[in-house]
């Protein structure tokens, strides 16, 4: 049985080479995924055990990552606190939560019944995949998660959060109180149903100062990450357009700290490799002016940041309008980092 070289590099183990995975690996620019696209909506193709399982092993069976990450959102889970979510493309809650009526109507959530489709895909992909392969469970961290609840949809910095947070901090704890606790039972029935890794996205961690994060944000975050690290399951916590909280995020019970591009990962590494493996952070919109330039970023991280506990991703999502021919050249770059680079590995696929 072939240990992935994801866990061995959460573990910081010296490895043939690095484990490579991207985020929003499954997605527009797969013509593969666009043609299915095409005859169902997204809500359609994440709410489907078959379909999402399929999305899921797409950009793996194409370019041979070392993890598939479940398809799904971050707003999956949110029909199971019992609030109506749409998508366009991004997720819009019919009724935003801006006053303690609206956070005492959310459902209490427990792990046997949340979001029971993600749970059966990551079950279906793990029978599929090869052990050697890591699937990766996922959430949105509860900052995240209350952003899109109050803004309502994704706006450029969610200016009604911030008003929130500012008005009623009150309101906005016993908020991120119940979000924390939801998305850990999430990430343990993640874990229970296959999932080797979870990761935390906390994509809009960084729109308060340090000093307010640490007194509003802080204790709800460190607080789900504990309840899933009780479990024993790895966490990679991804902290996005924050560079200055990482040094507060160092500070979380977590096995990987995972930034965008603005961070410089080898000097990230140099601070807290020791007890973090790091996860990133080639620029996705490098992507977008081809295969050389993917190459050269490529190549460029891996020379400058240790292969030691080092994930190679992108600093955030790829975007739908990237050349497949990048992709390629990435995942190459990193194949060819170590002679000793192992070869195709078997897969078995589901149709
Ligand atoms: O990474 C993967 O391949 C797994 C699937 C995945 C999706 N969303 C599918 C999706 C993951 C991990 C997410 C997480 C997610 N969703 C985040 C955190 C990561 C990040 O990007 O910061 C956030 C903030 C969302 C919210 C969201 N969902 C947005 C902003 C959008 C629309 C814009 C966009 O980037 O595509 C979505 C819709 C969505 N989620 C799509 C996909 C493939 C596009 C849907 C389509 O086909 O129309």
């Amino acid at each position: 049985m072939t240990e992935s070289l994801l866990l061995r590099a959460i573990r910081r183990e010296p490895l043939p080479r690095r484990p490579v995975w991207l985020m929003r690996q499954a997605g527009r620019y797969l013509p593969e995924y666009r043609a299915l696209r095409g005859k169902h909506s997204f809500a359609a193709l994440a709410g489907d055990v078959d379909l999402a399982t399929r999305v899921t092993l797409m950009p793996v069976e194409r370019f041979g990552l070392d993890a598939a990450i479940v398809f799904a959102d971050i707003a999956s889970p949110l029909p199971a606190m019992g609030v109506d979510v749409t998508f366009d493309p991004g997720p819009v809650i019919a009724r935003p939560i801006r006053d303690q009526a609206g956070i005492e109507a959310l459902a209490d959530t427990d792990p046997e019944s949340i979001a029971p489709v993600v749970i059966a895909t990551l079950s279906a992909c793990r029978s599929a995949l090869p052990r050697g392969t890591a699937l990766i469970g996922f959430c949105g961290a509860p900052w995240t998660i209350a952003a899109y609840l109050i803004e309502g949809s994704g706006a450029r910095e969610f200016p009604t959060l911030r008003a929130f947070a500012a008005a009623r901090p009150g309101l906005l704890h016993r908020l991120l109180e119940r979000l924390s606790k939801s998305m850990a039972d999430y990430l343990i029935a993640q874990h229970r149903a296959g999932a080797d890794v979870v990761q935390v996205f906390d994509s809009w961690a960084g729109l308060l100062c340090r000093e307010d994060w640490e007194r509003l944000v802080r204790p709800h975050l460190a607080r789900m990450l504990e309840e899933v690290g009780a479990t024993g399951v790895p966490r990679i916590l991804f902290l996005q357009n924050a560079p200055h909280l990482v040094g507060a995020y160092a500070q979380l019970p977590a096995e990987v700290l995972s930034v965008d591009w603005r961070v410089d990962l080898a000097s990230l590494q140099s601070r807290v490799g020791g007890r973090f493996a790091v996860q990133g952070n080639i620029d996705p919109a490098v992507l977008l002016a081809g295969p050389g330039p993917a190459r050269a970023a490529t190549l460029g991280l891996l020379d400058r940041v240790d292969a030691a506990g080092h994930i190679v991703n992108l600093g955030h999502g790829v975007l739908p309008e990237t050349p497949l021919g990048s992709v390629e050249a990435l995942v190459e770059a990193v194949h060819a980092g170590s002679a000793a680079a192992a070869g195709p590995r078997p897969f078995r696929s589901v149709t």
